[in-house]
C-alpha cells in the first residue's frame, strides 16, 4: 500500500514496524515525528528548530522522496505522486539508527514504530487552516479534503494508533509565536531526553 500527499487518502501498511534496525533503547540521540494536516507548519516549525539547534537532521519525507527516486505513480486526484513506501523506509534506516533526526511528514503510520522517541502533531484552527491552503491553488477536493482532515483530527488519532499515545502531543499552531514557542518547547525536551538517557 502507499501514501498519497493528502490526508483521508490512502496511509501506509503496518509491515514495516517488522524490520530490524536499533531498538530505541540503543540510541543516545532522540527522534521525532513531527506531523499535521498540510498547512498546519510543520515545514516552518522545522526550520526554526534547525536554527536554534543545527546539528539536529531535518527530513521533509515528500522532498526526501523526490530526490531519492522514492516516487510512485502520480495521482490526478489528488494532483500528487505516491510514495514508494518500501523503498523510504530501507534508505532512512541507517540514518534514523543515528539518532537526532526529525521527520516531518503529513502521514503517520508508514514509519517503524521504534523510529520515534515523541511524535508532535500540529493542530490550526480551522478557517485558519482554510486561509492557508487557498493561497496553493488546490484544487477544490483536495482543498475541502484537507481542511476536513484537521477538522475530524483525523492525523491525530492515526498518531495515537501508530504510537504509544503517550510520545503523542498535540501542539496548536495557530499563530507566528506558536512556532518559536513550539521549537523552543522541543528544543527543551531534546534536551531532557538527552539527559534522561544518558
Ligand atoms: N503557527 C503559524 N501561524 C501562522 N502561520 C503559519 C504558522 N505556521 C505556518 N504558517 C504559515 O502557513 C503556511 C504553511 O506552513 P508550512 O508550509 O510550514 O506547513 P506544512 O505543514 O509544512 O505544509 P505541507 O504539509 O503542505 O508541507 C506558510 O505560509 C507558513 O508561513
Ligand atoms: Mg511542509
Amino acid at each position: 500500500m502507499e501514501a498519497k500527499d493528502t490526508c483521508g487518502a490512502e496511509s501506509g501498511s503496518k509491515k514495516k514496524k517488522m524490520k530490524k534496525s536499533k531498538q530505541n533503547d540503543e540510541r543516545i540521540l532522540p527522534n521525532i515525528l513531527v506531523t499535521g494536516t498540510p498547512g498546519t507548519g510543520k515545514t516552518s516549525l522545522c526550520k526554526k528548530l534547525q536554527e536554534k539547534r543545527s546539528n539536529l537532521k531535518c527530513i521533509n519525507i515528500g522532498e526526501f522522496a523526490k530526490a531519492n527516486n522514492c516516487l510512485g505513480d502520480w495521482d490526478s486526484q489528488y494532483e500528487c505522486h505516491d510514495i514508494d513506501e518500501d523503498k523510504l523506509i530501507d534508505d532512512l534506516e541507517d540514518t534514523m539508527a543515528e539518532g537526532n533526526v526529525i521527520i516531518e511528514h503529513h502521514v503517520t503510520d508508514i514509519f517503524p514504530e521504534r523510529w520515534f522517541d515523541s511524535v508532535f502533531v500540529l493542530r490550526t484552527e480551522n478557517t485558519q487552516l482554510f486561509d492557508r491552503l487557498k493561497t496553493r491553488k488546490y484544487n477544490e477536493k483536495k482543498l475541502e479534503d484537507n481542511v476536513q482532515c484537521e477538522i475530524f483530527q483525523t492525523i491525530l488519532d492515526e498518531a495515537r494508533d501508530s504510537y504509544k499515545p503517550e510520545i503523542v502531543h498535540e501542539i496548536r499552531s495557530d499563530i507566528l509565536e506558536d512556532i518559536e514557542k513550539n521549537a523552543s518547547n522541543i528544543s527543551s525536551w531534546i534536551d531532557q531526553w538527552i539527559k534522561d538517557n544518558s
